[in-house]
């Protein structure tokens, strides 16, 4: 199991009027701040104070392909390699968190990192066609912290909740449709239908200001291709593009918007917490708080390879906002991951195994069977032949025919279907008693509970040789 750390990337947003306390050292990956402090009363007396903050990379520009080469690609890749991967965007409202998720959907050349990352797969699903590659997609948003599907397969009159569980210590969501998806097109197109149903609204910050924190989740089943080594790996990318926090006096929002970002806001501070619990190693951290933190738990602890991209506002007017979202990342940074490489059962291979040991199983009885001087004995299903050569010694053994005093065991098949055989008898019997008493009038209790002391099913005698018993096979046991 690797240890990874999670990674750590700044995009800050191109600006007419950037903040002259923003300073990003490109070659060092640092941004430094210098802040004006108010000291005291009377006349301000401002002084400097700086804080640095480093990250794996700092973008600056609206280059899309930058970003996704910088702080995508790698984790892309990883999950083409069998590992699960989490790309989050994080940011105050209207920093850029969806422009870098999903990109402007009318400028191809603007396409964010989701479209990517699904070009990507697809160029390896084609290249390597060897390798089987299969993939599914689903898209998940967390809106007022239900959990709800934006690929519903029928449209239903209301949304349904659906619920996060633990799996063989990876997070599930129950029901969560999962589409198969043969080329490019097909994914892009699901990924567009969740856009048009997921949560977004206007306020003063940004016009499409989304309500909600949307997964769109890549499963990939991937075959080792070798036909040496059948093994199968199965992985997930995760790309959240998470609401933004707010200032309720800055987006000047009202009634639903209102209540929406006071959840986003309380959402995004549980996250804090279970990074604040996760950094400071704390026995407990409560990602059960809310159903972000619950579905995050793999990215920020389990078994994932996560980057987090900070998005963040380069203007004054926002210094406190982004100040913040920094102080966040670097908690973040220090967060460290176990990924592995989730290989999976081929089930034909399986299958093929399982064959071949059972035969080889068969060969070995055959030899015991040889050496110990039984006579060949087959250890396939009974046939129907078989069945009813065996019911009628049964019958013969029940009716003490001559000769017939004992049942030779072969294999455990046999005294299985011995035992539902004698069942079969014994209704049967009872059914001729019940004929026999209604014929002859009388309760059939009290002659039955008589006749259970008075018939003897076993007509073996008291002595009967105990070593020719079910299970003594070694001895041609008998019954
Ligand atoms: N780096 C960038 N380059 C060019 N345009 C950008 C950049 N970042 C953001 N924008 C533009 O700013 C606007 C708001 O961005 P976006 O919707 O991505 O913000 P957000 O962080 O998702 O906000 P919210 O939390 O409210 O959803 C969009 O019109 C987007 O095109
Ligand atoms: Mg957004």
């Amino acid at each position: 199991m690797g240890h990874c750390r999670v990674k750590v990337h700044l995009r800050l947003r191109p600006s007419c009027r950037p903040s002259t306390a923003i300073h990003v050292d490109h070659a060092a990956h640092t941004i430094r701040i210098d802040v004006l402090k108010q000291h005291g009363g009377g006349p301000p007396k401002p002084y400097n104070d700086q804080m640095v903050f480093p990250f794996d990379s700092i973008i600056q520009s609206s280059c899309q392909e930058a970003v996704f080469e910088q702080c995508a690609r790698q984790v892309v890749e990883d999950v083409l390699g069998g590992y699960n991967g989490t790309i989050l965007t994080y940011g105050q409202t209207g920093s850029g968190k969806t422009f870098t998720m999903t990109g402007d959907t009318k400028a191809y050349a603007h396409r964010g990192i989701v479209p990517r990352a699904v070009e990507r797969i697809f160029a390896e699903k084609v290249a390597k066609p060897e390798a089987g590659i299969t993939v599914h997609v689903s898209y998940l948003e967390v809106y007022n912290e239900g959990i709800y599907d934006l690929l519903p397969q029928r449209r239903l009159a209301s949304a349904v909740n659906l619920v996060a569980m633990e799996d063989n210590g990876l997070i599930e969501i129950k029901g969560l449709n999962k589409m198969h998806v043969n080329t490019e097109e097909e994914a892009m197109k699901y990924f567009f239908e969740g856009e048009r149903h997921r949560s977004v609204a206007p306020h003063a910050l940004n016009q499409m200001s989304s309500r909600s924190h949307c997964v769109f989740t890549m499963f990939v089943e991937r075959h080792s291709g070798l036909r040496t080594l059948q093994e199968v790996t199965s992985s997930k990318l995760n790309l959240v593009d998470l609401a933004g926090s707010e200032r309720l006096k800055r987006t000047e929002v009202g009634g639903t918007t209102k209540k929406e970002a006071m959840l986003i806001n309380k959402s995004l501070s549980f996250l804090e917490q279970a990074v604040f619990a996760l950094r400071q190693g704390l026995g407990h951290v409560p990602f059960r708080q809310s159903r972000l933190t619950t579905l995050l738990k793999d990215a920020l602890g389990g078994n994932c390879k996560t980057v987090l991209i900070v998005c963040a506002w380069a203007e004054d007017f926002f210094l406190d906002e982004t100040i913040s979202a920094l102080r966040f990342a670097q908690r973040v940074k220090y967060l460290k991951t176990s990924a592995v490489i989730n290989k999976k059962a081929d089930a034909a291979n399986t299958q093929r195994r399982y064959v071949r040991e059972i035969s080889e199983l068969k060969q070995e009885l055959a030899l015991r069977d040889a050496l110990t001087g039984r006579p060949s004995i087959s250890y396939d299903e009974l046939t129907e032949e078989t069945r009813s050569a065996l019911r009628e010694r049964i019958q013969a053994f029940l009716a003490e025919e001559a000769g017939i005093d004992s049942i030779p065991i072969e294999n455990f098949k046999q005294v299985k279907e011995l035992f539902c055989l004698f069942k079969e008898a014994q209704v049967s019997l009872r059914g001729e008693l019940e004929k026999l008493l209604r014929d002859y009038g009388g309760g059939p209790d009290t002659f039955l509970n008589h006749s259970q002391h008075d018939v003897d099913i076993n007509p073996g005698s008291e002595e009967a040789d105990d070593e020719e018993c079910v299970g003594e096979l070694d001895k041609e046991a008998c019954f």
